[in-house]
């Protein structure tokens, strides 16, 4: 038994952050932005847009894709960093915001930027099993609340979004394998300190990043992952036909790119447009090329990312 994509849905914010709109902000410039990371601009969501919201609207373009009913959805998972509130889960609110309230397990996934990853894994577990047969998988972040944007050294990265896929339990391949990693020793060259303690947040509640240091991380690491995910399912790069990474850095998916002797040609770009969108970045990189025709029946994916914790991950899959 496997778990296979039949839908894939995503949706951005309308407003538009330009890199000229931060050069008015903060002590940036738009060739800095886009030599150091390849951005140009970002979506973000409005003062009443939470996470929930962005994750309702990617689901069910989703749930169209796929071409089931919202009934046969039996297993919610959300993958965010920024979530509607401390609790219930955001995949609580989406499963009661999607109409399935009462209908179906939902819970969140914390992973940072390699939430999705996570996410797509865990609920590939409970497929295979048998289980559940429908998962809607979604990854969703409104970064911007957590951004202090008076930092030009992070203010310039991140933007929102949501992605969402939906997973059936099917004899046809579809996931071939999931790994996944975690250091939490490095939790703290990424993090949000902040906590909620007695009424007060304690601590800074703004996305904290030693750059340099994730940047060397995150290439070794991706590397790695890769070379796992194919050996254990006996490729090489060539059996590749598309590299999905996460959307951190122009820079990191060249690097990850060249290592593993993959032409850029078959590597989905989408941060020039995005920003770095967190749990979202993936699957709104494979919404969008899937809509744009990208793949076909039969093609071996390879997802990666890396983020906060330091986590990391790859997923090997058959479109
Ligand atoms: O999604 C989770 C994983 N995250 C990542 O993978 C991100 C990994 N890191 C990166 O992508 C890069 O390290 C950054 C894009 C964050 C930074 O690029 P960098 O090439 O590593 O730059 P740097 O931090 O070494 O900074 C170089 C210079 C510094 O000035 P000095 O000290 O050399 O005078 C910074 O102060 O650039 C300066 N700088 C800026 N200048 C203009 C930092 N931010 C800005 C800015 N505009 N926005």
């Amino acid at each position: 038994m496997y778990s296979r994509i039949i839908g894939t849905g995503s949706h951005l914010p309308e407003k538009v952050l330009s890199n000229q709109d931060l050069e008015r902000m903060v002590d940036t410039s738009h060739e800095w932005i886009v030599t150091r990371t390849g951005i140009v601009e970002r979506h973000i969501a409005g003062e009443n847009e939470l996470a929930s919201d962005l994750a309702l609207h990617a689901s069910r373009k989703a749930i169209e894709a796929a071409g089931i009913s919202l009934n046969e959805i039996d297993l919610v998972i959300v993958a965010t960093t920024t979530s509607d509130m401390l609790f219930p889960s955001t995949a609580a609110i989406l499963q009661s915001k999607l109409g399935l309230a009462n209908h179906c397990a939902a819970f969140d996934v914390q992973a940072v930027c390699t939430g999705f990853i996570y996410a797509l894994s865990t609920a590939d577990c409970y497929l295979k099993s048998g289980r559940y047969r429908h998962a809607l998988v979604v990854g969703t972040e409104v970064l911007s609340r957590i951004i202090d944007w008076t930092d030009r050294s992070t203010c310039v990265l991140f933007g929102d979004g949501a992605g969402a896929v939906v997973l059936k339990a099917d004899s046809e391949a579809g996931i071939l394998s999931s790994h996944l990693h975690a250091d939490g020793s490095q939790n703290p060259i990424l993090a949000v300190p902040g906590r909620v303690c007695n009424g007060k947040i304690e601590g800074s509640p703004f996305v904290y990043m030693s750059g340099n240091a994730v940047f060397k991380i995150a290439v070794n690491v991706l590397e790695q992952v890769a070379e796992e995910a194919m050996h254990a399912n006996g490729m090489t790069p060539s059996d590749i036909d598309w590299l999905v990474p996460h959307q951190a850095n122009i820079r990191i998916i060249e690097a990850t790119a060249k290592k593993l002797s993959l032409d850029m040609a078959r590597v989905v770009v989408t941060v020039d447009r995005h920003g770095n969108t967190s749990a979202a970045s993936i699957p709104l990189a494979l919404d969008e090329a899937a809509r744009e025709g990208k793949f076909k029946k039969g093609d071996t994916l390879l997802l990666e990312g890396v983020g906060g914790g330091i986590t990391w991950g790859a997923i090997l899959l058959k479109w």
